[in-house]
């Protein structure tokens, strides 16, 4: 395993389209996944696109914590995951406002519409299949992921720019403590 440097904004990795993985469980491919959950972790992140470590293949790791949901839903929650290919649908219209950041975006978050139940699918670099419902921050994470496999950072998905801030000046006047959704 490796740490990774990350990519930020401005670097073209981030917005160019990821690649198919043809052989989701080669061993070049285990070996990235572990290095880019390392990565993350080391970062303080929940969540990583091959794209964000310079690598244009189509793999994400991710998580959702039991402290980032919002209710009491099993689908609000998912453990560290690896997604060779991941492909996802919404489940149902509705779009919820949420607060994101992004290790490419230091220092910044957003209120971005993301969907609010989810199901997606992929393949682990273990050759385990994965097909999951997700909703809550779950659902959020992995969209953000793989929105990260098609040149997509948060920031394109947003609608209203207001909603943009530096970590620290948010956290004081506009994220409340158990915080998903903006202010009005
Ligand atoms: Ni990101």
């Amino acid at each position: 395993m490796t740490l990774l440097k990350i990519a930020r904004m401005g670097h073209p990795v981030l917005i160019a389209k990821a690649e198919p993985v043809p052989d989701p469980t080669a061993r070049e491919i285990r070996e990235l996944a572990d290095s880019m959950v390392e990565t993350m972790t080391d970062a303080h992140g929940v969540g990583l696109a091959a794209p964000q470590v310079h690598i244009g293949k189509r793999v994400i790791v991710f998580l959702a914590p039991e402290e980032r949901a919002a209710g009491e839903a099993p689908t609000d929650v998912a453990p560290l995951t690896a997604l060779v290919n991941p492909t996802w649908e919404p489940l149902e219209e509705e779009t919820v406002l949420g607060w994101e950041g992004c290790l490419s975006i230091p220092g910044l978050s957003g209120a971005v519409p993301r969907y609010k139940r989810i199901r997606y699918q992929g393949l682990t670099p273990q050759g385990q299949p994965v097909e999951r419902e997700a909703t809550g921050f779950h659902a959020r994470v992995v969209q953000h992921e793989c929105d990260h496999l098609d040149g997509v950072l948060f920031l394109m998905r947003m609608t209203d720019f207001r909603l943009i801030g530096f970590n620290e000046e948010l956290r004081q006047y506009m994220m409340k403590p158990e915080a998903e959704t903006p202010p009005e």
